[in-house]
């Protein structure tokens, strides 16, 4: 696998070279952190949803800290349809924060200095980007 000079896309492949799959760390860490987010998904049928939704989000956070070709305009996107899950604003940003926390615990001494401060700068760029969005669909209604 060929390293990348981006420090997040970086913390996925070490990620990846030492767990097959981020879905079930991700969620149950979701869950204990978030216990009300559970409710929203339904009890049937919403695994393959959930895996989808957490591939979507890191595709949308390597492109934002990437080359921005678009899709990470999914943030935006999803901020006022995850109003109809029920899904709070904060709610919807922690999300983000679980990810870089899971990727921390896999990680363990190979997060190092600079991935950390690369997520920071990230997790503050993304809270940004939402609550903007908020603003504006504030202001349309
Ligand atoms: C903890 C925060 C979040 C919760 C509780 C949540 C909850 C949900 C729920 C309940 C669904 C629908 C499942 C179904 O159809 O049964 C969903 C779908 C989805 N979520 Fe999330 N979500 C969260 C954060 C995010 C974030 C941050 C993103 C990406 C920026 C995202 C992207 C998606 C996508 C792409 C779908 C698929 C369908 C759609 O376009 O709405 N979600 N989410």
């Amino acid at each position: 696998m060929t390293s990348s000079s981006n420090p997040i896309e970086h913390s996925f492949e070490l990620a990846a070279a030492r767990c097959d799959d981020l879905t079930p760390i991700v969620y149950r860490r979701l869950f204990r952190e978030h216990p009300e987010a559970q409710a929203m998904f339904r009890t049937d049928g919403s695994e393959p949803v959930k895996g989808a939704m957490l591939a979507l989000t890191i595709e949308a956070i390597l492109d934002f800290v990437g080359e921005r070709s678009g899709r990470f305009r999914l943030i935006e996107c999803e901020v006022s349809s995850h109003d109809a899950y029920g899904t709070s604003r904060e709610l919807f940003l922690a999300f983000f924060a679980v990810i870089a926390d899971s990727l921390r615990e896999i990680l363990g001494e190979q997060w190092s200095a600079e991935i950390d401060a690369a997520w920071h700068k990230a997790l503050a760029d993304i809270e940004a980007v939402v609550l903007q969005q908020t603003h504006l669909v504030d202001k349309r209604a």
